[in-house]
């Protein structure tokens, strides 16, 4: 069971402007943006490398380059979309798999509605994206549907973790690592984190 919590002054300082209810949608976007570069850059911290053979414009040397197929960043829609954008930025080259779930609102279960993965997505690295770590049905279930694919390495990244979800999430799969800004207090009797940041979707979306 791994959980880092990433204390980087930039991606604190950033969360506590999301946190602020005076953000506008178009503020809070841009914001989620640039802490999934930022996290991107945390997660990926331990990929390894290949030694290859270049030429720079003076000499021949062999350098360090990724090994490996690509990575999978998979987003679970809609709010870990607002992820993405940053993360590619960053890592240009990873495939995408789209993963549609809502939270049902009486039962807090996570209802599929799409899913889209890379055929080969069994064979990489796959890197769950959802800022939010409430309940964690919808983490969970996402999981859930990866393995069953055949994935095997798998790590999840969210901005705001409920020390229930994180328990919840570990007890299914503590085979997966957690990357996350903060661990809030608690979830509230309606399945928001708190003091959180409200609905992470709402506020980029609308
Ligand atoms: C919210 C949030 C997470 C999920 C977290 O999504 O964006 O995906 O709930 O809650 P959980 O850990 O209890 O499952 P929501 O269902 O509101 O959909 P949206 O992102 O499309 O707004």
């Amino acid at each position: 069971r791994q959980l880092h919590v990433v204390k980087h002054p930039l991606v604190q300082h950033k969360l506590t402007l999301m946190r602020q209810e005076v953000r506008s949608t178009q503020g809070f976007r841009r914001l989620l943006n640039e802490v999934g570069m930022l996290l991107a850059y945390e997660v990926t911290r331990d990929l390894p490398l290949e030694q290859v053979e270049i030429e720079t414009p003076l000499a021949p040397m062999k350098a360090p380059r990724l090994a490996g197929k690509k990575l999978v960043f998979a987003p679970i829609l809609r709010a870990g979309v607002g992820f993405l954008d940053g993360m590619l930025d960053l890592v240009p080259s990873a495939r995408v798999a789209h993963i549609g779930l809502y939270r049902d609102p009486q039962t807090l279960q996570a209802v599929e509605y799409y899913f889209k993965a890379p055929p080969d997505v069994a064979e990489r690295l796959v890197i769950v994206l959802d800022p939010m770590l409430a309940t964690a049905n919808s983490a969970v279930a996402a999981v859930d549907r990866l393995k069953e694919r055949g994935c095997r390495e798998l790590r999840l990244v969210c901005l705001l973790a409920a020390p229930e979800g994180v328990e919840r999430f570990h007890g299914t799969h503590p085979d997966v690592p957690i990357w996350t800004a903060a661990v809030d207090e608690r979830l509230n009797e309606h399945g928001y984190i708190v003091p959180g940041l409200g609905d992470a979707g709402d506020r980029m979306f609308g």
